[in-house]
Parts: C-alpha cells; structure tokens; sequence
C-alpha cells in the first residue's frame, strides 16, 4: 500500500521510493464549479495521465522544465516532489470562460497578445484573480512575477503548435507551478489535460474539452479519447521526422533557443506555499 501525501479533487499524490520523487495517480473523477458538480467518467483518468504525459514530454525535450519524469503505470506519473505555489496562472488566446463573462471582450475573439491572468488558489476564497500589486505584497518579487510570466508564454508557444498541428485552437490553459524539493528549481507541475485548458476544433469551433461537462452537452470521454488518439498520431510522426533527420544534415523541426531562459537567483522570501498540487 503506498502512503499517501495529498489527496486532491481528481488526484492522488503518493509517496514513492524516492524523497525526491512522487507518484501522481489520475482518477476517472470530473468536477466542476470549485467541486459543486462531480461525476465518474470511466478511463477519463487514464485518457488525460496519456495526455499529461506526451505534452509535458514534448515541453521537457525542448527545455522547458517540468515536474514530469515518466509514466509508472497507465494512470500513474513519476513526477518530482514539488513545493507548489499557491497560484493558477492562466493564459488565453482567445475570449471564452470567465473573460468573455467579466469583460465586454466577445467569445471567440483571437487576443492580439496572449492575456496572463494570475488567480490565487483558495477553493474558499473561490480563486480570486489577482493583481500583480497584490502579488508583490504577498511575497512575490518582479523577478519570480517576471520569470512565471516567461514560462507561461513559452509554455503556450510550445502547446499552441502542438495543438494547431492537429486542427485544435488552444483557447486558454491554466498552468501551476512549485520548487522541486530537491534543489528548488521552479517548475511546470500539475497536469496538461482537457480538463484544464480550453480546445476547440479549427473547423467546427466545437469543445473538445471540460466545458462539455459544464455544459452537459456529453461526449467528454469521446472528446478526450479523440485528442489524445491526435497526439499519439502526431507524437509518432515527430519521432519519425527526428529519426529520420539525425539519419540527414537537416536541422531538427523545433529551435530551442528561443526556450533557453536564465534562472535568476531566488533572494527574496519564498511567498506562502503548500506542498502539493490540489488541482
Ligand atoms: O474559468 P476561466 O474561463 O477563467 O478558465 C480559463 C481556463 O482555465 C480554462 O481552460 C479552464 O478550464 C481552466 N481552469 C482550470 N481550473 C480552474 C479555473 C480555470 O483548469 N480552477
């Protein structure tokens, strides 16, 4: 039996052999509106740990850093232990959710920039948005505000293409991040799932994501099912492509210059945090 560290509202985060290291198990579990809707989807755990899986693999390989370190079972991820920030940052490409409510912005429209919004995760506050004045009295230097906002912006860059390469607008995403235990790197943590990002069909504009749920319109297994069968295509058509040009003197598809940030050194006190991700 592995002890368990945290129990979140759709994961479970277990002690593994390693202090260093944790396992995350994803639950057929879907809630919505701060846990007031709840329902079992049978294989929607599995469904989104493959999910999780190939995007935080695609943004390891181009540097960007991650608490991923591989699958350890079908639902279950070998991730690093991490100390959270107590933060939702979500990034939006295009008005939907909460913007098109809260602004007079239409659903819909494509961002000139992509728009950052950080939320403090608080269920019982119900995850107020955030000022980055705010930020800064609680402990937030400009730096570690500075450098999130570096990482959400090459985290959407990355993912935007991934998902354009299969016919999905990447709407919005929410993305956590914490310190590894180990040396205190800041990194992505979490998951990368429908369940947290928005996907509509280039073509039809459909979800492909949580909001049919929110919605009950239905097909949120199909949906699910129907991106990660996407990203398994593209992912195996990439590698091809990666063989097939370490076989040439073709230089590889993706530059991962652009992706090479400095860490700057963390000297200000740490703000608030919890240990782990409660999603
Ligand atoms: O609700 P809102 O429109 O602000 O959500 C923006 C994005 O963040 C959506 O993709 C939504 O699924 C995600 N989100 C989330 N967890 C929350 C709030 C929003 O995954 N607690």
């Amino acid at each position: 039996m592995m002890n368990i560290i945290y129990k979140g509202k759709v994961k479970t985060i277990y002690e593994s052999d390693n202090s260093y290291e944790v396992l995350i198990d994803h639950e057929d579990k879907i809630c919505a509106g701060n846990g007031k809707k709840q329902d079992i989807i049978v294989g929607k755990g599995l469904v989104n740990s493959q999910i999780s899986a190939i995007l935080f693999e695609q943004l390891n390989d181009v540097g960007v850093k991650t608490h991923y370190l591989k699958m350890a079972g079908v639902n279950l991820m070998r991730c690093h232990f991490v100390d959270m920030l107590p933060l939702e940052v979500v990034i939006r490409n295009f008005v939907a959710g909460s913007l098109a409510k809260e602004t007079h912005l239409r659903k819909g429209i494509h961002l000139n920039y992509p728009l950052i919004d950080f939320y403090l995760k608080d269920d019982e506050l119900g995850d107020p948005l955030l000022t980055e004045d705010r930020m800064r009295n609680m402990g937030y230097s400009d730096i570690l505000i500075g450098l999130l906002r570096k990482r959400v912006l090459e985290i959407n860059l990355v993912l935007t293409s991934i998902f354009d390469s299969i016919g999905l607008h990447l709407i919005d995403l929410k993305l956590e991040f914490g310190r590894t235990i180990r040396d205190a790197t800041l990194v992505l943590a979490d998951e990368l799932s429908p369940d947290n990002m928005r996907l509509w069909s280039q073509e039809t504009h459909e979800s492909k994501d949580k909001d049919l749920y929110r919605k009950d319109q239905g097909g949120v297994f199909e949906a699910y099912s129907e991106v990660l069968n996407k990203l398994t295509v593209l992912v195996e058509e990439r590698k091809a492509v990666v063989v097939e040009s370490s076989t040439s003197s073709d230089p590889l598809p993706v530059d991962i210059s652009e992706f090479d940030v400095p860490e700057p050194k963390m000297e200000e006190p740490s703000p608030e945090s919890s240990l782990v991700s409660s999603e």
